[in-house]
This record gives C-alpha cells, structure tokens and sequence, in this order.
C-alpha cells in the first residue's frame, strides 16, 4: 500500500517507516556519529562529487535525519524535505536559498515574532528586503510584488494573532507572478491542513512544537512540495542545481550550499526524538483541537475576559476561512485579553497547571504573555502588526484531561479583581 494512500493518522506510524535493515531495531536507530568512513580514497571521492550515494559527514546528512525527513515528507505529501537545527533555521535556510542582496520577500505582517526581526532587521542588514502585508489582504500581495520579489512567505495560522489567511487565494496570486509561496504550517501541522493542496511551493515547520510534542528538542524542517518550476528564470542563481538536479535544484542548493555553509543541521539525537514524537502526532491533534475548542468557548462566556481570538469561534473574522481550510479542527492556540498586563501577570501567576515558559505545541498546556517575552524587541507598531498588545496571554492547551484545564483557568480567573 502506497503511504500517501493511506491516513494522516496511520501515515504517521506507517507512512515512511522499515525497520532497520540489519538487525529489524524497529526505532530508528540513532546514527550519533560526526563522520562516515570509506574504504578508499576513490569511493569517498565519488561521493562527494554525487557519483554515488553516501553520507559523508553529519552537517550535511545523517541515516537518523533522513529518517525523520522521510516521515515529514510523507506527512506533507511533499517531494523532499531537508530538516535544521531549528524553525528559525529552517526559514533562514530557505530565504538564502531563494534570495540575495537586492532581492525582495513579501510576507504576511502576522508572523511569529522571531521570523518578523530575521525578515525586519536581520535580513534586511544583508540587502534582503521584506514588504510586510497586511496577512489576509490577498489583494495586498499582489500589489507588493516586484520583479525582486523572490518568495512570499505566511504563515498558515498566524502566531500569536491567530489569522487565517486564504492561502489558496495566495497561492493563485503567487503562480500568476511565478513566485514561490513559502508557508509555515508549524501551528496546523499537516494534521489539519497540507498546504501543498492548497499550492503552497515550499513548507516550514518549528518542528520543536507539535511535531516533537513533548518540549524536549529544537527543530525546523523545510519540505519541497514538488510544484515549483525551478528552471524559473526569477531563480537565475538556481540554475547550476538544476542542470545537476533538474526538479530537486531547490533541495540540493539548500543541502549542498546553504545548509552545508551556514552549518545549522539537525542532530540525530534531536530528529530520533522527533521521529518519536510525531507518531502520536493524530491523537495528539485530536485532543489539542478539542480541548482548545472548550477552552476557547469557556474563555469566551466568562466575564473577567475582555476577548478570545480562537480561528473555531464563530465570531472570529477569518472562521470561514478557517472552516474550509481546516475541516472543523483548529489548533491548540487561543488568546484572551484581560484588562491589563499587571492582570494578566496575576493571571499566569495563578495557574496551577499551565506552565509559564516560551513555547508552544507541547503535550502540557502552556502560557505566556507575549509582549513582555518573544516580542519584547518589537516596536509598538510592529508589535501591533504581529497583534500584540500588553492585554494579551497566549495558551497553548495541552492533551490534559479538559475538565482539569478549566478548572484551572477558573480558580486563576476569578482569583484577579
Ligand atoms: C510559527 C513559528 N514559526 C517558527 C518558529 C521558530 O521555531 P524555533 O523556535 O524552532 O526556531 C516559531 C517559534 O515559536 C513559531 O511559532
């Protein structure tokens, strides 16, 4: 049975899964090793010129990495996935491979706070400039777009603001111009959306949240979906990959180039612990969206709360969109807003569950006030633009039992005055 026939749910135990070759370990054994040794000086040159296959040394590739890159790729219905050290190193990874100097990106403004200072301040130091776009203004992408414009860049839900953008309609603008589209599907995961459906060229994920699951390891992934031309005159600096590569060129300049040079890799520790995790990711899922779901509505009924953003909630403004891109699941991530940051301090102070820490996706319910912590260098422009404000507290609702998870927000809730 082939693994994109099967599931989301069983392809996440199944879909890219053999048992080691030679001795039947049915975890994927862990490579821990920095180098790989040849007999003779011709075979290893062979290798490095991609006469032959072969793993040559662990910043490059590993067996225990592309173990989990194959899981990923099935998981995304993707063509080829490269997995990094991190989500920031994933998306960096990808800007370089795509842009230079001179070069343009146009993203979405609701982006991850880190993702926001890499494009705003970071990149721009090295000439990338990026066009930040209201993130649901379809119109406003196309408008944005020039002929420098190398890749637009949204995410599928947007951290911490919670929009949904129209990535179908993005995507049409995005093939009209002959631009890639890069989406970061890290708070849906594939489970409740594969942006490739929806046309999505290339996508990323902070593999250190649902993926993982567990909050034990960093790590990003970048998976080529398979759809992008990369003979593409835009992509002029492609060329020599894809007189090599042909329709891997994307994959192989960020294997053999980008992420070879910047040295960001995954380590096979961390991508064993990555390739655990997401086994359980479906039943994970199904319990994050529910128990968000009643989080979500509790939240939204009790008076001590001034707003709940949750893409399930029939009130928020991008549910439709929501509805059709995610058939009824819709994350784990809720916002609410309480009437000062001094309320929403004693409110994380008074959980007894929730954790208070900077991450999100992990099977415990977790929580923080993002405009003290990840967006803290962000101008109060750019912090709105990301929809931030001092009000505001992030959740993360876990896998807990719901009933435990309410009651803990309850007693916190009515303990502020
Ligand atoms: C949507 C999104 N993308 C990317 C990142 C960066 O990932 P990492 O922390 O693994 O570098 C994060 C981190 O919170 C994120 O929320």
């Amino acid at each position: 049975m082939s693994a994109s026939a099967l599931h989301p749910d069983t392809q996440v135990l199944h879909g890219a899964f053999k048992p080691e070759a030679e001795t039947g370990a049915t975890a994927a054994p862990i490579f821990q090793t920095a180098s790989f040794a040849y007999a003779t000086a011709e075979e290893l040159e062979a290798v490095f010129a991609g006469r032959e296959p072969g793993y040559v040394y662990s910043r490059i590739s590993n067996p225990t990495v592309t173990q989990f890159e194959r899981r990923m790729t099935v998981l995304e219905n993707g063509f080829g996935a490269l997995a990094c050290a991190s989500g920031m190193a994933a998306i960096s990874a990808t800007v370089l491979a795509l842009a230079g100097t001179g070069d343009e990106i146009v993203s979405g403004n609701s982006i991850f706070g880190g993702t926001y200072s890499l494009f705003h301040q970071t990149l721009s130091r090295t000439g990338i400039t990026t066009r930040f776009v209201e993130a649901t203004d379809v119109k406003a992408y196309r408008q944005a777009i020039t002929d420098r414009t190398k890749l637009i860049f949204v995410e599928s839900i947007g951290n911490p603001k919670l929009d949904v953008p129209d990535l179908a309609a993005i995507a049409a603008v995005a093939r009209e111009k002959g631009v890639v589209l890069v989406v970061d599907n890290t708070l849906p995961t594939p489970l409740l959306l594969q942006p490739k459906t929806l046309g999505a060229d290339i996508v990323i994920h902070s593999t250190s949240k649902f993926i993982n699951g567990h909050g034990n390891a960093i790590g990003g992934i970048i998976i080529d979906s398979g759809t992008f031309d990369w003979s593409n005159p835009r992509y002029v600096h492609l060329n020599p990959f894809y007189k090599r590569a042909r329709e891997m060129a994307f994959l192989a300049c960020l294997r053999n180039q980008i992420c070879r040079d910047l040295g960001a890799c995954l380590s096979p520790f961390n991508a064993f612990l990555m390739s655990i995790g997401v086994e359980s990711l479906g039943v994970r899922m199904e319990r994050h969206c529910a128990n968000a779901a009643q989080v979500a509505r509790f939240l939204a009924d009790h008076p001590r709360v001034r707003g709940v953003r949750y893409p399930g909630l029939a009130n928020h403004p991008d549910h439709a969109v929501a509805l059709r891109q995610f058939a009824g699941r819709y994350g784990a991530v809720v916002t609410l807003r309480l009437d000062n940051k001094a309320q929403c301090f004693r409110f994380i102070n008074g959980l007894k569950l929730a954790q208070n820490l900077a991450n999100l996706g992990d099977a415990r319910t977790l929580v923080i006030h993002p405009a003290s912590t990840f967006c803290r260098d962000l101008s109060d422009a750019e912090r709105s633009a990301v929809g931030v404000s001092d009000d505001l507290v992030r959740l993360s609702v876990g896998i807990e039992h719901v009933a435990d998870l309410i009651a803990d927000l309850e007693q916190s809730l009515e303990g502020l005055r």
